[in-house]
């Protein structure tokens, strides 16, 4: 569809109230310096999945572990996903190491500045290819991120639902792009959508785009984007098993590389990874004796599942336990990288058992 002509004045006024109003952000340039890629690729990668505020907290954290992209590179896996614990799928922590790796197998240590190349690399998708290249290196790349393509929705009254909308929010998204300043400009689109066009309820009469904006002209700009009806998530059912030596201690082990939560550390589960009721672990479910089920479940939402997981509580019998999984105190398991989902497991588990 050719997107209608958007007027030089309303790049002009998004400009001048991001120069007025921008956020404060670490891995934001000062007015007149240049980004540092480093750290917008980081902030990028962890902005993802994790609120700014979040973020926030583990930016200056992360890169005090390591300053330089070859210092992450030198990192182990482990410590790398150690410090991710909180800021979302490990598959991105993973990602981040073998890309910190790439950029200096392969491009010298310093992160290459065009698009293709960036999207290249390991966990850099069309988004945060477009971000890096746009906001560290100056390209006009149009990055269409959450905020960014309400705004662009709203600013063409854009009413297809999504995400039959997508290639047309991208298209509107370039014809916005003015010629001058794309780091700023999408950045400002970002801080735009996050302070003003938010979802529910945009704040019109503070919004510099207002006379342009087709959405608001339209009468109803909080209805943009057009939602996908909402599919229900499926449940899946599985089993944890919280099993404690005479000192306290409880069984860890650690998950397959591949797959769901891979490389993390688990009170052995069974089951939820398929859609079927469980059948026991008879390599765990032999541990114990007695095994006493739990009035409540542990649960917990995936992108595309919920899980269910019954806890079951037993006394080791003295039965040799799997290779590789570890005993571990409670006070211990900080030094495990265990997911959102088994930290869950620890809380309850502690509350009903004492
Ligand atoms: N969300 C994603 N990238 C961002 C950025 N550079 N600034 C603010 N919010 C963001």
């Amino acid at each position: 569809m050719q997107q209608p002509e958007f007027s030089p004045d309303l790049q002009v006024a998004i400009l001048a109230w991001y120069d007025a109003n921008r956020r404060d952000l670490p891995w934001r340039a000062k007015p007149g310096q240049v980004a540092e890629p480093y750290h917008v690729w980081l902030s990028e990668i962890m902005l993802q999945q994790t609120t700014v505020a979040t973020v926030l907290n583990r930016f200056a954290r992360f890169l005090e572990r390591w300053p330089t992209v070859g210092d992450l590179a030198a990192a182990s896996l482990d410590e790398v996903l150690h410090e991710w614990q909180g800021l979302g799928y490990y598959a991105r922590a993973r990602n981040l190491h073998k890309c910190a790796q790439v950029v200096v197998s392969q491009h010298g240590g310093m992160f290459p500045g065009d698009v293709a190349a960036l999207r290249a690399l390991p966990g850099v998708g069309e988004y945060t290819s477009g971000a890096v290249a746009a906001i560290a290196f100056g390209l006009p790349a149009a990055p269409v991120d959450a905020n960014i393509e309400r705004v662009a929705a709203r600013l063409a009254a854009i009413d297809t639902p999504l995400p039959e909308a997508k290639p047309l929010i991208r298209d509107a998204a370039i014809a916005l792009e003015p010629p001058v300043r794309p780091g700023d400009w999408a950045q400002a689109l970002m801080d735009l959508g996050s302070s003003l066009c938010t979802a529910r309820s945009p704040k019109c009469l503070l919004c510099p785009a207002q006379p342009w904006c087709r959405g608001h002209a339209g009468g109803e700009p909080e209805l943009l984007p057009v939602k996908p009806a909402k599919k229900a998530r499926p449940l899946r059912r599985g089993i944890v098993y919280w099993l404690t030596r005479d000192d306290g201690a409880v069984l860890l082990r650690r998950r397959e590389e591949k797959g769901m939560l891979g490389g993390l550390w688990e009170f052995p589960t069974a089951g939820w990874s398929a859609k079927t009721a469980p059948p026991d672990d008879p390599a765990i479910a032999g541990l114990s004796n007695a095994w006493s089920a739990q009035n409540q479940a542990v649960s917990h939402g995936f992108t595309h599942f919920e899980v269910k997981l019954t806890v079951r509580a037993g006394a080791w019998n003295g039965a040799a336990v799997p290779a590789g999984a570890v005993w571990s105190s409670r006070q211990g398991f900080d030094d495990y990288a265990l997911s959102t989902l088994m930290k869950k497991v620890a809380v309850l588990t502690a509350s009903t058992m004492g």
